[in-house]
């Protein structure tokens, strides 16, 4: 079937005895197990919730994969899919990944002993060049946060399969509708559902698809050991959204797009990132690899000074941490998601005090660029 297909039939139950258009919650923690001894398909909430199932199996169809799994946020998803490692154990990862993604790697798991080297993923030289004896996985993620760079899916999944590395994606800001790793190689699509999967920024969640009944084995294992499972009322909430995700993204799409042309046009602004430019270095080969250029940029506005002015006279965006609900949001990556790393290090990575972070939402164009003009011009 088409995404589209099954995104808007996600959490169809096939065990469903009434004909209900919705997957029910299941809010009960446990589940009566008369057939001692038997294999009940269900035991215990934590271990599997039926609602929780609609929306893992409908993450792993989206993503091509065989199983999906969902935690209680996206950093929890993250966290999840890391602890499959062990002391000792050295990953290579994308120097822009999502902030919390690097505090947890940095603090959490540096001190249990995962190693983990920082690259630029974007030089498939450099990726290949950081492996060592005790690498298990190169993750990454494209478009890269907050800098929209892009790096190259097919080569990576191709260097982790050279080496027998698990290839992992963080595929948020994309979505399995614009772009669908395990279909380019990947064993492990994460996501925080919390944006685009939910769309209206009001649940918390996080999924992970997988290519590989292996890796699935043992990310179950953690999942229902370590527990940061997604609940019942959550779990619908995010179908819920899915449902809806291309009529939401494709429109969130067509605004990040004349947005970033205008704010292009803007004297005031000194770069525009988004993936969908011609200008962007990153453009043909996401192209390749995508189907759409996202709802995400990022521009510079030159200085922490002319950023919080613009920050503090908008009126129409949320500005916030989070992206992709259907509201426009702007968040400020020196005071917010990157906020815990430190400030060398982020302008070493190229994240400005300037840098203003756009995830487009469904509201007017017009207004919005009406509202952007008033702020860029001092309020
Ligand atoms: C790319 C990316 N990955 C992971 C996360 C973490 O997700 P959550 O906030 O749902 O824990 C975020 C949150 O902003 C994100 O932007």
């Amino acid at each position: 079937m088409n995404i589209l297909t099954d995104l808007v039939h996600a959490g169809h139950w096939d065990e469903d005895p009434t004909g209900t258009s919705s997957l029910p919650v299941f809010r009960g923690s446990t589940f009566s197990q008369k057939d001692l001894g038997g294999h009940s398909r269900w035991d215990y909430g934590r271990s599997g919730n039926p609602t929780r199932a609609g929306l893992e199996e409908a993450i792993a169809k989206l993503e091509g994969g065989v199983a999906g799994y969902a935690f209680a946020s996206g950093i929890a998803a993250v966290n999840s899919v890391l602890m499959m490692f062990q002391t000792g154990d050295h990953i290579v990862v994308g120097e822009d990944i999502y902030g919390g993604s690097f505090r947890t790697l940095t603090t959490i798991f540096a001190r249990w002993g995962l190693g983990v080297t920082w690259v630029d993923a974007s030089d498939l030289e450099q990726v290949e060049k950081a492996i060592v004896p005790a690498t298990k996985a190169v993750f990454v993620e494209t478009p890269s946060n907050p800098l929209l760079r892009i790096c190259d899916l097919r080569g990576i999944a191709r260097i982790a399969h050279a080496h027998g590395l698990l290839a992992i994606v963080d595929n948020t800001f994309q979505t399995p509708l614009l772009q669908r790793p395990l279909d380019l190689g990947f064993h492990v699509s994460v996501h925080s559902g919390t944006k685009f999967l939910g769309g209206h920024s009001d649940v918390v969640a996080g999924l992970v698809a997988v290519s590989d009944a292996a890796v699935g084995k043992r990310l179950y294992a953690v999942q229902n050991g370590f527990g940061a499972i997604l609940g019942p009322d959550d779990s619908w909430m995010v179908l819920r959204g899915i449902r809806t995700l291309a009529a939401r993204l494709e429109a969130q799409q067509r605004n990040a797009a004349r947005l970033a042309g205008w704010l292009a046009a803007r004297q005031e602004v000194s770069a525009v990132h988004y993936p969908g430019m011609k200008s962007h270095p990153g453009h043909d080969l996401h192209a390749s690899q995508t189907s759409g250029p996202g709802a995400v940029l990022s521009f510079d506005l030159g200085s922490e000074a002319a950023a919080l002015a613009f920050l503090q006279a908008v009126k129409i965006p949320l500005t916030a941490v989070s992206l992709g609900g259907i509201e426009t949001i702007l968040s400020w990556p020196c005071r917010m998601s990157h906020a815990s790393m430190p400030r060398s290090e982020r302008l070493k990575r190229g994240i400005g005090d300037g840098l203003v972070r756009l995830s487009a939402g469904l509201e007017s164009v017009e207004d919005l660029e009406a509202d952007f003009a008033q702020a860029l011009s001092g309020g």
